[in-house]
């Protein structure tokens, strides 16, 4: 149990810093155990006042502190150095030592496979020297660095300007970044490493040189992360009119790192498995995110660097509004409707728990004890569907004058969300002090929607209305104003109204349509125009025809899961009903027999609601009973469509060379779409296909795919494939996460034992987070059968894992909690075995504060 209870930041209490640094230089002396950092800090008093200056600092050895070149009294406690009588302005010298071979938190400097790397948001810079390390302190930097020749690159943020030998066999470089940022956005590497170079022609006809730094011998393998940058580039300049700054723009992929990437400016630091791909190791969903990602950091250049965050809670600022530009980037690369299903399923896999349980927190909070713990599904990803409301509402042409406006009115600026958002109200026009809810009310909306025909009169009239149940910390809710995107079809599927958006800005609503000579089938919330739980009552005959003839794709998918959904519900429940399941299982069929739809759509057709999805359905929440039923639904599929599967899947067969875009990436979804539904049904001649899929694989998405199935099937081929598997990538890390993640899906009854000795395998290494997330975050999350045991088991592993974790990586550790945090959705018997292991957690003593404040809050 922590002794003290740590305390909340508020965002009420900001406060401009008393002191602002213009100017940085750091001289780096790299040693991996002792490296020491002298900074020279150009430091102005922020107004009058005679306050003393407080800089943050965390697990430094202090050497020496000057002020204007001369020795200065200060006071040291585990967090701060508080200098006082200090003149206006004044330069502040320091020298410290730190460890970065015993950092094994991988914030601040640290090493990854014996290079230098660095991690600063939110709060790491702090682990390097004594700093304001608050995102609203802007500098220009200058860095310098050296070390021992065998650190071959030595890498920072801007232009190199200077490099040379040092005796002793040491070599140093020294560079400079023009832009002034805050110290979140420092970044260094030092390490041998493998370059791949390119170039880009920005619109203004600028050439900026581009470099990816691998592990070496890898650079072949960041040849696509190089191309989605170049088309990442030239689309920012297209989508937002936004060039590229510096001449040299960098990333560099290491294999220890906490998250995905990070937007150092002019040096993008990524976890290497957001990186590195080629056929042979990576999946089309890996491509996939690698084009994402690398998109999204690079758009944080103008979104988080030029224009960043004036404190913490403004995140989302940076990070919903970037999600939105590296959506709005994918599905221009790879097709808008199936982008839009792939982000919904997302949103309600992660965000809308979130939104519903303990742990639930506006997109804009307005208190946190770590700021770590907010690197969350509802920053980032609500936070986008925020975006795309406004743009919906505003409409493209309106939108885009809003973030011209933003982008000119605050460049170089540490900014927030009331600016951001009343760039849009200048530019429009329009007033968006009612929608500024949706930053600051946490929890997913319900929209109930109601019709009423008038035959004689040909009206149909639409009620809407809108509730939030309470979330932590706050009780009342108020309706939120929510674009309602809605189109008619008749009973043949032919549209009667195209789609047209109503603005439901109150707590109810009713539209009239009028002149309709039929019967109008209502498609509603069209492309998910809103982030919300819709409940309407359209009837399942209708839903048939949305699923095979609405021209909104994105409602065409919803109709069949919410046909779905229902199915695997009544069984759930005990009712099952077998004709409306075999008219279920005829209708994908025709959907999958549909000529003119894409691959990449009829995979996401096949597919059944996840089971985290089922879950959020039901209350309370049984995982056995919605595994049994949804592995029914899947039987049925699988026999009533047998043949046809079959026939798709040697027709989809690929001989041909490999390529990632997106048309092939959707051919070889929806093969292994079709192999996956057949894998619930042991006929022989599904194991034989199986087993033929997984050998001749000539890529890993299909030998994924293969494994995955084989898995499933279990039995004698299953261990044959494990063990082949294992042997062929036993030396590719990122691969053998695969093997890992694999066989932590393995939702079989007897597989509870197996994934828990996992972690004695001698290829388990917890202190990779790449490695234990591969293993407890997809048991975790990806196999609620088995995380959900009867017996408490799979819990208990979770809360083993974090508690290990904390002990040397605290905000790796916090992120496994929130599996634990919707125990209140489940059965009593499995919500108090959650509890318990909560309960267990929160009584460890000398707890973190981040896994302490989530654990906690998930009590509460
Ligand atoms: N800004 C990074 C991104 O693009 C993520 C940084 C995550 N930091 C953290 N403390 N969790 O999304
Ligand atoms: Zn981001």
């Amino acid at each position: 149990m922590r002794t003290d209870t740590p305390q909340p930041v508020r965002l009420a209490d900001y406060r401009p810093p008393a002191y602002l640094i213009d100017e940085v230089f750091l001289d780096f002396a790299l040693e991996p155990s002792a490296t020491r950092v002298k900074a020279r800090l150009s430091v102005r008093r922020n107004g009058e006042h005679a306050e003393p200056l407080i800089l943050d600092g965390e697990g430094l050895t202090t050497l020496s502190v000057a002020i204007d070149g001369a020795p200065h009294a200060y006071d040291e406690s585990p967090e701060h150095l508080t200098l006082a009588g200090l003149p206006a302005t004044f330069t502040l010298e320091t020298e410290v030592e730190i460890d970065p071979a015993a950092n094994t938190a991988l914030m601040g400097l640290y090493i990854s496979g014996g290079r230098f790397c660095t991690q600063c948001e939110a709060e790491g810079f702090r682990r390097i020297t004594w700093f304001l390390d608050r995102p609203d302190v802007l500098a220009r930097y200058t860095v310098r660095m050296e070390a021992d020749r065998s650190f071959q690159r030595l890498l920072a943020n801007g232009n190199l300007i200077e490099t040379g030998e040092l005796p002793g066999g040491r070599h140093y470089a020294v560079w400079n970044d023009p832009f002034p940022k805050p110290a979140y956005l420092f970044a260094l590497v030092a390490g041998e490493l493998d370059e791949l170079a390119d170039q880009f022609v920005t619109m203004t006809g600028r050439t900026i040189d581009l470099r990816v730094y691998v592990d070496p011998g890898m650079a072949p393998r960041a040849a696509y992360a190089m191309d989605s940058l170049k088309r990442a580039m030239k689309w920012d300049e297209e989508a937002f009119g936004r060039e590229y700054d510096l001449d040299l723009f960098m990333i560099v992929a290491v294999r220890d790192f906490n998250f995905g990437a990070m937007e150092n400016k002019g040096l993008n630091i990524f976890n290497s498995a957001l990186l590195l791909a080629d056929a042979e190791t990576a999946t089309d969903v890996d491509y996939e995110r690698i084009e994402s990602v690398v998109a999204h950091e690079y758009f944080h250049n103008w979104t988080g660097d030029r224009i960043t965050c004036r404190d913490w809670f403004q995140l989302c600022l940076k990070e919903g509004l970037t999600v939105f530009r590296d959506q709005s980037f994918s599905a221009d690369m790879r097709g808008e409707a199936v982008q839009r299903i792939k982000d919904v399923k997302a949103l309600r896999a992660r965000q809308f728990p979130e939104d519903a349980g303990p742990l639930a927190h506006p997109v804009r909070p307005s208190s946190y004890i770590k700021i770590d713990n907010f690197y969350t599904a509802t920053i980032y990803e609500k936070g986008s569907e925020v975006i795309r409301m406004l743009k919906t509402l505003l409409g493209a042409q309106a939108f885009r004058a809003g973030m011209d406006l933003y982008f000119e009115r605050h460049d170089g600026e540490a900014t927030t969300v009331e600016a951001f958002i009343q760039c849009f109200a200048d530019a429009s026009g329009r007033d968006l002090t009612d929608f500024f809810g949706w930053y600051e009310q946490a929890g997913t909306p319900t929209v109930t929607v109601g019709q009423r025909w008038d035959a004689e009169a040909g009206t149909l009239e639409l009620s809407l209305s809108q509730t939030t149940a309470p979330t932590p910390g706050q009780s009342a809710k108020t309706a939120l104003p929510l674009p309602f995107a809605f189109g008619l079809l008749d009973e043949d599927g032919t549209a009667l109204r195209e789609t047209e958006v109503a603005v439901l800005d109150g707590a109810e609503l009713t539209i009239v349509v009028d002149g309709l000579d039929r019967r109008p089938i209502l498609s509603p919330l069209r492309g998910f125009s809103a982030p919300v739980n819709l409940v309407s009552d359209i009837a399942p005959k209708d839903r048939y025809v949305l699923l095979a003839a609405d021209a909104d794709l994105f409602n065409r998918w919803e109709a069949g899961q919410g046909l779905a959904r229902d199915l695997i519900l009544a069984r759930a429940a005990g009712r099952p009903d077998e004709v409306a399941e075999e008219r279920y299982a005829e209708a994908v069929g025709r959907a999958l027999a549909d000529q003119a739809a894409e691959p990449a759509f009829k995979a996401l057709i096949l597919a059944l609601p996840t089971e985290p999805d089922l879950a959020m359905a039901m209350s309370p929440a049984d995982p056995a009973a919605i595994h049994e039923a949804r592995d029914a639904l899947r039987a049925r599929l699988a026999v009533h469509l047998g043949d046809d599967l079959r026939r798709l899947h040697t027709g989809l067969a690929d001989g041909g060379p490999f390529s990632p875009d997106a048309a092939s990436a959707g051919r070889r979804a929806l093969r292994n779409a079709v192999l996956t539904l057949l894998a619930v049904d042991g006929h022989a001649e599904n194991v034989d296909l199986a087993i033929r899929h997984f050998e001749i694989a000539a890529n890993m998405t299909d030998a994924i795919g293969g494994l995955d199935a084989l898995i499933e099937l279990g039995g004698a081929s299953a261990e044959t494939a494990i063990a082949a598997f294992h042997k062929r990538w036993k030396a590719e890390p990122l691969v053998l996460d695969k093997w890992f993640a694999a066989q932590a899906r393995d939702a079989s009854d007897e597989a509870l034992g197996r994934i828990l000795a996992l972690t004695a395998h001698p290829d388990f290494d917890g202190r990779t987070p790449n490695r234990l997330r591969a293993l407890v975050s997809t048991f975790a999350n990806l196999n609620p059968a088995r995380f959900h045991d009867p017996s408490g088991d799979g819990y208990r592993f979770v809360a083993d894992q974090i508690i290990a974790t904390d002990a040397v990586n605290p905000m790796t550790a916090a992120r496994l909690v929130e599996t634990l945090g919707g125990w209140r959705r489940y059965t009593p018997q499995l919500g108090a075995l959650m509890k318990a292991q909560l309960e267990r957690i929160v009584a460890v003593e000398g707890l973190s504060k981040n896994v302490f404040e989530l654990a906690s809050k998930a009590l509460a």
